[in-house]
C-alpha cells in the first residue's frame, strides 16, 4: 500500500467506526425499551399468577372444601385431590379438573358456568395442582 492509499484506508476505517458508533447509540433506546418490556412483562406474569392462585384458593374454600378439606375426600375416601390419587384416575391437567367440575362423578356437586366461571374454574384447578401434592 502506498502512503495515500493507506491514509484513505484508515480514514475509511475511522468513518465506518464512527457510523457503527452512531448506529450503536441509535440502538440504545430500543435495547433499553426491549429490556424494560421484558421486565414489565415478567413482573406482570408474576403478579397475575399470584392473583390467580389467590382467586383459586378463595373459590376452592367456598365451593370445594366442604368435601375436599385439605385436598382429601370426605365422600369417597380414595378419590382425594392428591396428585397420586388424581392421576391414577386420569385427572392430570387443569383441563381435566375443570371438566370434572362441569361433569363430576357420583356424589360430587355439578358446577356450571353460572356458579363458577371458566376463569374461576381454571384458577381452582391451578390451585389444586400447586397445593395438593
Ligand atoms: C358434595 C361433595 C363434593 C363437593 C362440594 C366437591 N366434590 Fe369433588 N368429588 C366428590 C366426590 C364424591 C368425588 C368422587 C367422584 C367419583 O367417584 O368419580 C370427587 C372427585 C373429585 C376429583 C377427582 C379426584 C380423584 O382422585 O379422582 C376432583 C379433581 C374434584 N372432585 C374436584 C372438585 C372441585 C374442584 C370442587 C369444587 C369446585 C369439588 N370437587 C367439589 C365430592 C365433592
Amino acid at each position: 500500500m502506498s502512503m495515500p492509499e493507506l491514509s484513505l484506508f484508515t480514514s475509511q476505517l475511522i468513518t465506518e467506526q464512527g457510523d457503527n458508533m452512531k448506529k450503536g447509540t441509535k440502538l440504545t433506546p430500543y435495547l433499553l425499551a426491549g429490556g424494560f418490556c421484558i421486565l414489565t412483562f415478567s413482573t406482570n406474569v408474576h403478579t397475575s399468577l399470584a392473583a390467580n392462585n389467590k382467586l383459586g384458593e378463595k373459590e376452592f374454600k367456598e365451593h370445594c372444601a366442604a368435601c375436599h378439606a385439605d385436598g382429601g375426600n370426605l365422600v369417597k375416601a380414595d378419590k382425594t385431590l392428591s396428585r397420586k390419587d388424581r392421576e391414577s384416575h386420569g385427572v392430570k391437567t387443569a383441563k381435566d379438573i375443570v371438566r370434572l367440575m362441569r361433569k363430576p362423578g357420583e356424589g360430587m356437586t355439578t358446577f356450571d358456568k353460572k356458579t363458577i366461571s371458566d376463569k374461576e374454574a381454571k384458577a381452582i384447578a391451578d390451585y389444586i395442582i400447586t397445593t395438593f401434592k
